[in-house]
């Protein structure tokens, strides 16, 4: 009988992918993967730092796995990402029944350090390798027949932000070459993807260690690629966001008029506590150069509310922002203090319960503008790629717009990767209904045959 695999992730969309990579891995090494937790021989929790709350969440899944573990002692436990490499050999201190606890850069030395928990159990790797996961063997792809893949390009952060763990779990930046890349695009065109999303910490500092060449040299060979319908890259840094990326997006069709650039804070002095290196004002300037190449951009941020010695007033000054910018969706959050960065001593007067006030009167205001911006679409046609059954009615299907909103639809037949056009009926704040345009009128003619 086979050996099974399970592996739980959190976290950002380099975690998902990074976990396609481990599952690559541990199926090269014979692994298949498993139904539940409880009747696999390896666990991999893969983890994420950003927040204490994601960081509580690794712990109770550690618990819910130790009852697994007494059952079947020869299974492995792993916790791998980015609390494997903040906690290190703590993470066995405090749950003593894991195996192994392996850094993201280390994950690539999965299969030596299997053989060693085999041996005599307890390997901890938190070494920032240079040739981490970045490089390594062919992903087991979760995205089932959504055709649409991610292609990490980089890997690391050189910032410093105050708040931010990420330098510390992910190291410094290193970029793959881009023809390592587009040999991977073309194969994953080959294969029958029609969307790819790069990824990096900081997708913008991309560069290819032997041409020099940056993101937007990358995007327009990505763009030649036969079968390549989307291109799609995360995350933005706003200081390094410029001009050249914004043309090689208003040149490209294939480039998706999508854009997630994280603000932060609407208050240049929050800005500056938090080393985010830019201020609201040229935060404001390169938001208008982007519409004015792409009117019909969606813009998505992220928001931190309740950053240390952040005011009133400072916080107002965040929503005036959202109220000026009018942003298409948000991810906020209320600061949480991260070991050994340099917000994490900061004084801070603030109550929890009046970040939490700001947080709710944020995502009210944001709730607001969305669901505006979502019904200024209805009598649209948007062509959307089929990714799943709908969430709420699985009768009928989500599909994303080229603007990375999910249309609800029917359309009997169609199944996940289908290229369709359909037309907004109706919206809310998170979603868009829609009808299946093509589909009718092919109906329609084949009737009047
Ligand atoms: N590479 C990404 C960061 C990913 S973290 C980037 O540079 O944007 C995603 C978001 O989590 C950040 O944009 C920030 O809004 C939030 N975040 C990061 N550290 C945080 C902290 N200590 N407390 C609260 N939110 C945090
Ligand atoms: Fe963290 Fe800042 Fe780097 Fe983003 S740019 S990963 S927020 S340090
Ligand atoms: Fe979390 Fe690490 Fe990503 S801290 S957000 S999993 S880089």
């Amino acid at each position: 009988m086979s050996k099974l695999y399970w592996i739980e992730t959190w976290g950002c969309q380099m975690n998902d992918h990074d976990s396609e990579k481990m599952a690559g891995i541990l199926s090269g090494l014979g692994y298949d993967p498993a139904r539940e937790a409880a009747d696999a021989d390896i666990v991999l929790l893969n983890t994420c730092a950003i927040r204490e709350k994601a960081e509580e969440k690794v712990y109770q899944a550690l618990g819910n796995l130790r009852a697994a573990k007494q059952a079947h002692p020869e299974m492995i436990v792993g916790v791998a990402g980015c609390v494997a490499q903040m906690s290190g050999k703590s993470v066995r201190e405090r749950s003593p029944w894991v195996d192994l606890v392996i850094g993201p850069r280390a994950a690539s030395r999965l299969p030596e350090h299997i053989a060693r928990v085999q041996e005599s159990r307890g390997v901890v790797d938190t070494t920032l390798y240079q040739d981490s996961l970045l490089r390594v063997a062919k992903p087991v792809r979760q995205s089932g027949d959504r055709r649409k893949a991610y292609v990490t390009v980089m890997e690391g952060c050189n910032k410093k932000c105050s708040y931010c763990i990420v330098p510390t779990t992910r190291g410094r930046e290193d970029s793959r070459t881009i023809q390592s890349l587009l040999e991977e695009v073309s194969g994953l065109a080959e294969e029958g993807y029609l969307e790819i999303e790069f990824l990096g910490q900081n997708v913008n500092a991309y560069r290819c260690p032997e041409t020099g060449e940056g993101l937007s040299d990358l995007l327009r060979r990505a763009g030649e690629v036969a079968g390549i319908l989307r291109l799609r890259f995360a995350t933005s840094h706003p200081l390094h966001f410029g001009s050249e990326i914004i043309r090689a997006m208003a040149d490209l069709p294939e480039v998706s008029p999508y854009m997630h650039l994280p603000v932060q804070s609407g208050s240049t002095r929050v800005l500056k506590a938090m080393r985010r290196g830019y201020s609201r004002e040229t935060y404001l300037a390169k938001v208008q150069e982007l519409r004015e190449a792409i009117p019909d951009i969606t813009l998505s941020t992220d928001i931190i509310v309740g950053f240390p010695g952040e005011t009133e007033a400072e916080f107002e000054e965040t929503m005036s922002l959202v109220r000026e910018i009018r942003f298409d969706q948000m991810f906020s959050f209320i600061f949480s203090a991260r070991p050994g960065t340099a917000a994490e001593m900061l004084p801070d007067e603030c109550p929890a319960g009046r970040k939490t006030a700001r947080l709710m009167e944020l995502q009210a205001l944001q709730r607001g503008i969305q669901l505006e911006k979502n019904q200024a679409l209805v009598g649209q046609l948007r062509e959307v790629i089929v990714e799943s059954p709908s969430r709420r009615n699985p009768a009928e299907l989500a599909g994303r717009t080229p603007g990375n909103r999910i249309v609800n639809f029917r359309a009997t037949g169609a199944v996940p990767g289908d290229l369709l056009t359909v037309s907004i009926t109706s919206a809310g704040p998170n979603s868009l209904r829609g009808e299946l345009v093509e589909r009718e009128e092919e109906l329609a003619c084949s009737g009047a045959d």
